[in-house]
């Protein structure tokens, strides 16, 4: 089983977005996928139309001692060969306590290594902010894809985002691949294309050579999360996209010594 993590610290620069039209393509071409939702909002479940009340069992319960088996937490959607953990706000009290209760940090990896045989892929949509759950979601990763908006503040996000994913790698002492994903893309701007090229000159070979672009019809993450057939030239671009990152080879030594 690959996991991969949909992270960045910015906010709103289509993590749940990619997470979903990557997920969606993997299972579309035949591979079990699992999509957990670490974000306490909740987009994701919510995409799914997972009712809020009473609040669904999901990703906490990775994170409480004695709680079943992370299989049967996830809950089938419509599209075939996808499940899904859904995310509850009590994820956002887990900071508090991860002070008092050591080895959290770790949760998530040790309840993926008891469905490493069920799934093929495990998609991490992951908050847009550094604690607990994004730490998780870095200890666990075999690969880190950072939706990257190609607005030049943007930029800042990302060199913050791969600077977290280099101390990881560090620390657990196991390479973890990193891709960048260059998102909302509005080619009648200049602003649009000179991030693209700075994004290539920064980080050569490590970002997806196109750009997903901006298109209405990836707005309504419901549509995405539903089993219709998505078209238009960002569901194009995610296929893309997704084509490239599995033709990418796995790391096999740490990026930032490599570097
Ligand atoms: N290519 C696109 N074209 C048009 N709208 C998009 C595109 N990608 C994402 N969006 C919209 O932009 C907004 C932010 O996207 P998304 O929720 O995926 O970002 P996020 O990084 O997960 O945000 P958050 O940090 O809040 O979790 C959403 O309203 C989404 O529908
Ligand atoms: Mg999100």
């Amino acid at each position: 089983m690959q996991i991969w993590a949909i992270a960045n610290q910015k906010g709103g620069v289509g993590k749940t977005t990619s997470t979903l039209c990557l997920a969606r393509g993997l299972a579309e071409s035949g591979q079990r996928v699992l999509l957990i939702d670490l974000d306490p909002h909740a987009s994701m479940t919510r995409a799914f139309n997972v009712p809020r009340h009473p609040v669904p069992s999901g990703t906490h319960e990775l994170f409480s001692v004695g709680a079943p088996g992370l299989d049967t937490l996830a809950r089938t959607t419509p599209i075939e060969r996808l499940r899904l953990l859904a995310a509850q706000p009590g994820l956002a009290t887990l900071e508090r306590r991860s002070a008092t209760q050591p080895g959290l940090g770790m949760a998530l990896q040790r309840a993926l290594a008891g469905v490493t045989q069920l799934y093929d892929y495990t998609l991490l949509d992951c908050p847009p902010t550094l604690g607990l759950l994004m730490v998780n979601a870095l200890a666990a990763a075999d690969c880190l894809v950072v939706p990257t908006q190609t607005d030049p503040l943007a930029l800042h996000g990302l060199a913050d985002m791969l600077r977290t994913a280099e101390m990881v790698e560090t620390s657990r002492r196991r390479p973890l691949a990193r891709f960048v994903l260059p998102t909302l893309f509005d080619k009648r701007t200049t602003l649009g294309a000179q991030s693209l090229e700075l994004l290539h000159g920064l980080y050569a070979g490590r970002v997806w050579p196109d750009a997903v672009p901006m298109d209405a019809r990836l707005r309504d993450a419901r549509a995405i999360a539903a089993n219709s057939p998505l078209s238009g030239a960002g569901a194009d671009a995610y296929q893309q996209a997704l084509d490239w990152l599995l033709a990418q080879p796995p790391a096999t030594t740490p990026q930032s010594r490599a570097a």
